[in-house]
């Protein structure tokens, strides 16, 4: 699966998004990890899909919990495990990797709660993946789990430019067909001696309707718990938290 969205980049992903999105972004992640420690106890089991570099999965696994954490693109990945072998003290249970798109995960069934968040619900263009990315979500928990879930919103594919003294970034977004586009990402980071090192990636994405990820949701077995976008205010998305309905495994 060499040539993920991500892979080329996956080194300096941390400073990117920490130099675009600022205080937001440790802010959002604050908010993800304060509802997380006051809903679950210790010990409880999370999957996190898309998990990216760790953003979460490693706060919550020096948190106590259990993690999962899935992700396909092995760049990314890479930096996930490298930063949990540096934790300092080890935490109790090691993080599970597995390195693969949602949608392919048959999900086993025993965890608590299951996060699907910061857009990643944009990496599936068509509505087959979408449907068995929602069952992998419903699949992978315990009867009467958890799914934190966020719907990016339109204005999220506007595309932007971010410039500072260590890094400068353009995202373009452009149509492509129907709900589809394609995403282009152009980095320069700052190196020694006035160097700049140039990183590129390309890919495509969908701008999800509510309705769509709604219907895949429950034909998935999720019932609506919550709605926490105002919690997660500037982020761009939706936020949902559902619970997997036990009576949909019947
Ligand atoms: C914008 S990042 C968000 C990372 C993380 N969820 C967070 O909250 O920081 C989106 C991640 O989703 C991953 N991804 C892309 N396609 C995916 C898929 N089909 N299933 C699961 N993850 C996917 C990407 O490789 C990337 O690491």
């Amino acid at each position: 699966m060499r040539g993920s969205p991500h892979d080329s980049w996956a080194h300096i992903y941390d400073l990117a998004y920490k130099r675009t999105f600022g205080p937001l972004y440790q802010g959002l992640t604050d908010t993800t990890l304060s509802l997380v420690e006051e809903r679950l106890p210790p010990g409880s089991r999370i999957i996190d899909f898309g998990a990216g570099t760790g953003r979460l999965s490693l706060p919550l696994s020096e948190r106590g919990f259990a993690v999962t954490s899935l992700e396909p693109s092995a760049d990314m990945m890479d930096q996930l495990a490298a930063k949990e072998g540096k934790l300092q003290p080890r935490p109790k249970h090691p993080i599970r990797t597995i390195r693969a798109k949602m949608q392919d995960y048959p999900g086993t069934g025993e965890h608590d709660l299951a996060l699907c968040v910061f857009t990643v619900l944009l990496y599936l263009l068509d509505e087959k993946s979408l449907n068995l990315a929602m069952a992998a979500a419903y699949n992978a928990l315990k009867p009467g789990g958890q799914l934190l879930i966020d719907i990016p919103s339109e204005r999220l594919f506007g595309g932007y430019t971010h410039k500072d003294e260590m890094l400068e970034r353009t995202v373009r977004v452009n149509h492509e067909r129907d709900q589809v586009f394609t995403y282009e990402e152009e980095i320069r980071v700052a190196g020694s001696d006035d160097n700049w090192a140039e990183y590129r990636d390309r890919f495509s994405i969908r701008c999800w309707d509510e309705m769509s990820v709604w219907a895949a949701l429950r034909s998935a077995g999720f019932v609506a718990k919550e709605e926490l976008t105002t919690t997660f205010a500037g982020s761009g998305s939706r936020y949902y938290l559902l619970e997997a309905d036990p009576a949909a495994e019947l």
